[in-house]
């Protein structure tokens, strides 16, 4: 079955993409005055998300939570030591601002991920009662509530999203 795996990740990556692509085009219509192309945008953002949540569970590499949290652990260690810094000064290179602050914004959140993933791998199942915050902006994560103004980009306390 390794054929069928390879596909089933290599359609799980391109409908991954194509959810959050999608999702940005449903943004620049809405811009635009065009609600009905932006809501079929929506739909099929929300439709490649199901195809990609799909491929993934087929492709059998969900382990159990405690081999999960150490893999998300690496995986977004890795982005903030060996993915990040080197493209934001290719950014800072190319003058592209807007390129930089989304990247400086993935790195400097990189921390309070990890800081939360390795929190639960010690304890999987502290903080249940809790409710986890994310600024729609940077990313940022706060539990319990969120801050006034995020500390990172100052999104107010009433933009970020309430996360079950
Ligand atoms: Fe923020």
């Amino acid at each position: 079955m390794p054929k069928t795996v390879d596909n089933l990740m290599k359609m799980f990556t391109s409908g991954s993409e194509s959810s959050i692509r999608y999702r940005v085009f449903a943004e620049a219509a809405d811009k635009e005055g065009h609600s009905n192309a932006a809501k079929i945008f929506r739909a099929i953002a929300t439709a490649k998300m199901f195809h990609a949540l799909s491929h993934f569970r087929a492709a059998n590499f969900v382990d159990s939570t405690t081999e999960n949290l150490k893999q998300a652990l690496e995986e977004e260690t890795y982005d903030c030591k060996n993915g990040y810094p080197s493209m934001i000064q290719d950014a800072v290179a190319d003058a592209a601002l807007e390129a930089r602050h989304s990247l400086e914004y993935g790195m400097s959140i990189g921390p309070v991920i990890t800081r939360f993933i390795s929190s639960a791998i010690g304890n999987p199942d502290a903080d249940e009662g809790g409710c986890y915050y994310v600024c729609p902006v940077c990313g940022n994560i706060e539990f319990g509530q969120p801050p006034a103004k995020c500390p990172f980009c100052g999104v107010d306390a009433t933009d970020f999203v309430e996360v079950a």
